[in-house]
């Protein structure tokens, strides 16, 4: 068992309607001059965008809007929040959207709070001092980062995909009505869903020090998100499972299925979010692509964790060897990707790259992680490569 910090400063006001308080909020949080960041449009067609506006102006609460953020967010729209920022004296992002919407919102706060060039914090250059204050309204479960302190950004030149974090950028209030996830494509609810499983997994298999707590509220949020993916499958209005997944998703990556272990290996992350940058794929649709030859290369340098997966959360038979167990969980674990119409290989992903280009995400992978990383297993760049290569 690890030493551990959990800091989770964010406000949840969970429930139907609950965007309504939005303005009560931010007065709350003490923002006076507010810039509304969102995606593609989802929030416009739906009508929330004006719900909140409507909010705001009844209040008496000044904005300005800008839309644009695309899924894998460019540092471009970043770029822009910050000036817009600067010439409205903005004092407070609000987001409303999803993981991309968030997390360009949080560049952008770096980017006000702090002098000089934004994606060198991205870059690893050097770090920041502070964030403006943020506040989301959130449209679908996935990336946690409602409540987590990552933003991930893309940089146009090279296709470059890289997260910064720090507590700065952690959100003062995420609202988290379930509804608001109806609109969703499946496809979008099944990557969702696919991300809050991965971000507890990443966690989770580790070789690190874990607690038994920890591994208990890992498992039962893993069997959650897993029955109720189903259920959405089946029935996408069901108020009840859309909750259960929001929720997970918020907790499955403030850093609650963390503590007391060793920070866990994210390699799969690492290796989606190369896919990203260059094929701008969904994110949780790369991390399912990826993550079975990841586990098949880790695997046997990680055995009790993957066998106890396999029992716990996927509820395999527990017969045969720890290996044969083990590997029997990695394939239920495909199968369930499967059933929620989820790729397990690059080729179902829609994409098929070359050799070259193989080579090209291992090396950048291997650059972007400092050269190796990983706790299930230490991975450096051949590794990474043979890893795409058994993903194809
Ligand atoms: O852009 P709009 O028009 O809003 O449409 C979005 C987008 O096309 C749509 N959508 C969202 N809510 C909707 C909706 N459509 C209809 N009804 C709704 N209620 O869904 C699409 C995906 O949205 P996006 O925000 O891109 O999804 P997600 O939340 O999965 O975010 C993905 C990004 O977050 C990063 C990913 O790498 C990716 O760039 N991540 C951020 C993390 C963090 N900050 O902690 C951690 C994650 O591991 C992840 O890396
Ligand atoms: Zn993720």
């Amino acid at each position: 068992m690890f030493d551990f910090q959990y800091f989770t400063p964010t406000k949840v006001v969970f429930g139907k309607n609950k965007e309504e308080k939005v303005a009560e909020l931010i007065k709350e949080f003490g923002g006076t001059k507010i810039l509304i960041h969102y995606g593609g449009g989802s929030v416009v067609r739906s009508g929330l965008l004006k719900r909140v506006t409507d909010t705001l102006d009844t209040a008496g609460i000044k904005y300005v809007t800008l839309g644009g953020a695309v899924p894998n967010p460019h540092l471009g729209l970043v770029y822009e929040g910050i000036e817009l920022c600067k010439k409205e004296n903005v004092d407070f992002l609000l987001a409303v959207g999803g993981g991309s919407a968030i997390d360009s919102a949080k560049a952008i706060g770096y980017g006000v709070a702090n002098e000089g060039e934004v994606w060198d914090f991205y870059d690893y250059k050097r770090k920041a001092t502070g964030c403006l204050p943020l506040g989301v309204i959130l449209t679908i479960a996935a990336t946690g980062s409602e409540m987590s302190d990552s933003s991930v950004i893309t940089k146009e030149e090279g296709l470059v995909k890289r997260g910064y974090s720090s507590d700065y950028s952690r959100p003062k209030f995420a609202i988290l009505n379930p509804e608001l996830t109806m609109t969703l494509p499946d496809y979008q609810t099944a990557c969702g869903c696919t991300d809050i499983m991965m971000h507890t997994m990443e966690r989770y298999f580790t070789n690190g020090g874990n607690m038994e707590i920890t591994d208990a509220l890992a498992e039962g949020l893993l069997r959650t998100v897993k029955k109720n993916a189903v259920i959405l499958r089946d029935d996408p209005k069901n108020y009840d499972a859309r909750a259960e997944v929001m929720w997970a998703g918020s907790l499955a990556h403030n850093g609650l299925t963390g503590c007391g272990n060793d920070g866990g290996d994210w390699m799969t992350h690492k290796l989606e979010h190369e896919l990203g940058g260059l094929y701008d794929v969904a994110h949780g649709a790369g991390l399912a692509a990826v993550w079975g030859s990841w586990a098949r290369y880790v695997y046997k340098n990680c055995l009790p964790r993957f066998k106890k997966f396999a029992l716990n959360v996927m509820e395999v038979e527990n017969t045969g060897s720890d290996e044969e167990i083990a590997l029997r969980g990695i394939e239920a674990m495909e199968d369930f990707y499967r059933s929620i119409k989820m790729p397990t290989n690059l080729r179902e992903l829609g994409v098929n790259p070359t050799e070259e280009e193989l080579v090209d995400m291992a090396h950048k992978c291997a650059v972007g992680v400092g050269g190796q990383m990983g706790s299930a297993k230490v991975l450096d760049e051949e590794a990474m490569l043979a890893i795409y290569r058994a993903s194809i």
